[in-house]
């Protein structure tokens, strides 16, 4: 077994050379420096087990030495060295983030002792990260075998080995979190930590402090030096979600940060190194963002080296089902019911149905329909209303059934947002598929948007040549279906449109997505 590294930090020799002895003995190998400065400088370039340091020196105090390793590893447990007897003191210690402390005239047993468990805590932490990793290694199975999802594991396995920054870009709940999770797991960092932040969900005020640290004091509320994440992802990956919500005044320090390879903690003026590799996640358009100048072009091209498109659900086929026997699996077995099955019927509304908030939706979908379901098998009545009311186009185009039917304005409505968003998102060209002029077609957009009430093409439509994600009136999770064709392709509308960007058919209920 490799030997206890021990570093001890004492400014009189004598008494590094006491506690070398002492140690040795005990067969550990021991570094000693005889300032702060130089341990620090030790530190930074090698893993010691353990960090044994003297309270009182002339160029820094113990408590300091503390802070800073900390800072620096925050896996190294620290041992102060306190005068007899001064529970203060000692207190302060602890307070400052040491592991324990010994009290002079030390003890070589106790000595030993307190070395020997400072020195197994470090490793029962290690063992539980790698625990940890490993569990999370395990909920990163990544569902889907569509080709779009096929180029998302192809890429993920390529750039696994590589250290390059990740940016993950993709609708709401298509699963941008477990591909960035699959990109760590792949990557050779893979044992070490995967730390998330999401941008969106930290107060714009504690944002710095989280993601660089912070020095003891740097502000009111500061009683400890607080560790950074970027510190703490140390060998590990750092996740940045939600990227495109990042403070624009924080992306000029994010980005140095990244250009540096070293954070500055808030009230500090020390740069710290970190080793960590970076994605980030957006379901932002980023460089529509960068054009607007709410998102830095320097900071864009800095973290998005390689990016990762992860398709909208409705564009993966059968992958719905795939995904929907999955969770019906999981929540089934959850919920002591291990035999329920998908009724054909139902089958057939998950795979007419546009996922707007793609797999969480289904996630969560099929979790409502598993609680309510009553026989072996779940049924259409058992999924929530929006599925079992929604009417996708197909439907409308092959209806036998009366109920299915729908007036002429709202078969003009569906058909034209339908052509809309084949186009993607163009008004020009839609107004030329259809035959109609270009203000015709804005009028129409405007009604339909008021009377879908509020958020709508009027608002949202974007102008000729604007390829936005979002159809107009197709934002909300609940929306009508925008469509009473089942073509999915816009050369099958017109011949005259070029095809704008992928589609993949799924029951006639798919979308083409610019491109
Ligand atoms: N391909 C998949 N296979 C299995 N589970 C998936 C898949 N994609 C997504 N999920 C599950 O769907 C849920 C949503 O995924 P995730 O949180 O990664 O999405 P997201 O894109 O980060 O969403 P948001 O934009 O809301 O942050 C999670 O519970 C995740 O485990
Ligand atoms: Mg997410």
């Amino acid at each position: 077994m490799k030997k206890t590294e021990v570093l001890v930090i004492d400014d009189e020799r004598d008494t590094c050379e006491l506690l070398e002895m002492a140690l040795a003995r005990q067969g550990m190998q021991v570094t000693t420096c005889t300032t702060a400065a130089d341990a620090l400088e030790k530190i930074a370039s090698r893993d010691f087990d353990v960090v044994l340091s003297d309270l009182s020196m002339p160029d820094m105090s113990g408590l300091e030495v503390c802070e800073r390793v900390i800072a620096l590893r925050p896996d190294v447990p620290v041992v102060l060295i306190t005068g007899h007897g001064s529970l203060e003191t000692a207190m302060g210690a602890i307070r400052a983030g040491a592991y324990d402390f010994v009290t002079k005239p030390i003890e070589s047993k106790t000595l030993g002792v307190v070395v020997s468990r400072a020195v197994q805590h470090r490793r029962l932490r290690e063992q539980i990260k790698m625990l940890r990793a490993a569990q999370e290694a395990n909920q990163t199975i990544i569902v889907g075998g569509s080709p779009a999802m096929r180029k998302v594991a192809d890429l993920i396995e390529r750039v696994g080995d590589s250290d390059a920054s990740v940016l993950i870009h993709g609708e709401t709940g298509t699963g941008k979190e477990l591909v960035a999770r699959a990109v760590h797991n792949k990557s050779k960092r893979r044992e070490g930590p995967f730390v998330a932040i999401n941008c969106a969900a930290v107060p714009h005020s504690l944002l710095e402090s989280e993601l660089f640290g912070h020095a003891r004091g740097a502000f009111t509320d500061a009683k400890a030096t607080r560790v950074g994440l970027f510190q703490q992802a140390n060998g590990g990956t750092l996740f940045l979600d939600e990227i495109g919500e990042l403070p624009i005044d924080v992306q000029p320090k994010l980005l140095r940060a990244l250009q540096e390879r070293k954070v500055r903690p808030v009230g500090d003026n020390r740069e710290i190194p970190y080793d960590a590799r970076i994605v980030a996640a957006t379901n932002r358009d980023l460089e529509n963002e960068v054009r607007e100048k709410r998102f830095r072009e320097d900071l864009y091209y800095r973290i998005n080296v390689v990016k990762l498109e992860v398709p909208p659900l409705r564009t993966r086929g059968s992958d719905t089902l795939h995904l929907a026997h999955h969770f019906l699996k999981q929540f089934a077995e959850r919920s002591g019911k291990p035999t329920l099955e998908l009724s054909e019927r139902a089958a057939e509304r998950l795979m007419a149905y546009e996922w707007p908030g793609n797999v969480r939706e289904l996630e969560n979908c099929i979790e409502h329909a598993v609680a309510l379901a009553r026989f072996d098998q779940v049924t259409v009545e058992d999924l929530p209303e929006k599925l079992r009311g929604y009417l996708a186009g197909s439907f409308v185009a092959t209806a036998n059934d009366p109920t299915e039917i729908v007036t002429m304005e709202e078969l003009e409505k569906r058909y034209l947002l339908r052509v809309f968003k084949l186009v993607g998102n163009n008004k020009s060209r839609a107004a030329e598929v259809l035959g109609i002029d270009r203000r015709t077609m804005y009028r129409k957009l405007e009604r339909y948007a008021a009377l879908e009430g509020g958020e709508g093409a009027a608002a949202s439509a974007p102008e000729a040549g604007e390829h936005p994600s979002q159809p107009p009136s197709a934002g909300a999770a609940s929306s009508p279906p925008s469509s009473s064709v089942s073509s999915s392709d816009p050369a099958a509308v017109s011949a005259t449109t070029e095809e704008p960007g992928e589609a993949t058919d799924n029951n006639g209920a798919s979308a083409v997505h610019p491109s």
